[in-house]
């Protein structure tokens, strides 16, 4: 389905997909402006993330997976498409998307993941560019295609590692990147035609 028609001066309608803490959240919701506002946030399962967005009185739904994935990627899908979003973000929604949601919403759903890709892909890209030993390392934003953190980049952040780094500092401190490069992305983000065009400043 193409994205719904934007006139100028709406807002991008923007639904959040998260599972867990949801500070990404957190920041998406606090740094709404005249740009674009969260109409929906959609969880796997019960979550602080949720607990943001009723807190707000933003509309919220959990879609939990069952055995049949294909039928959780409809209903996940059905549960996104009732908000009618110009974009579809994924903060901290830690489960892939298949053909079932990508068809209707593929080209206009971004993810953060806490590395730059194309290094260190998946679950766990803080951890594993950690055992690398990389000294630096970062967030990238990303459109979400059938493959695991390989859709085209569309931004990205450097975050030096400490040699006292453990993961959940490093985590931490690329957290803080991410949630200024997702609401970035998110002021730069422009509707047009089927597509969504999104440049940002060097
Ligand atoms: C972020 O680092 C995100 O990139 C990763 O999970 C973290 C989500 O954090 N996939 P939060 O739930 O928004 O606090």
């Amino acid at each position: 389905m193409p994205p719904r028609a934007t006139a100028a001066t709406d807002r991008l309608r923007v639904v959040v997909l998260v599972s867990g803490t949801g500070s990404l959240l957190q920041a998406i919701l606090e740094a709404q402006d005249e740009r674009y506002r969260v109409v929906k946030v959609v969880a796997d399962k019960p979550c602080r993330g949720i607990d943001r967005a009723r807190e707000r009185d933003i509309d919220t739904e959990i879609v939990e997976m069952g055995a049949d994935r294909a039928e959780w990627n409809t209903c996940l899908a059905d549960a996104v498409d009732a908000a009618q979003p110009d974009i579809v973000v994924s903060a901290g929604f830690m489960k892939i998307l298949g053909e079932g949601f990508l068809r209707r919403f593929e080209g206009r759903t971004i993810n953060t993941h806490p590395a730059l890709l194309p290094a260190f892909k998946g679950a766990h890209g803080v951890r594993d560019a950690l055992e690398y030993g990389v000294k630096v390392t970062g967030s990238t934003v990303h459109f979400v295609d059938a493959g695991v953190d390989t859709g085209s980049i569309i931004a990205q952040r450097p975050v030096a590692v400490r040699a006292d780094d453990e993961e959940a500092s490093l985590h931490e401190r690329i957290k803080k990147v991410e949630r200024e490069l997702i609401v970035d992305v998110l002021r730069a983000a422009q509707p047009r035609g089927e597509e969504l065009f999104i440049q940002l400043a060097d």
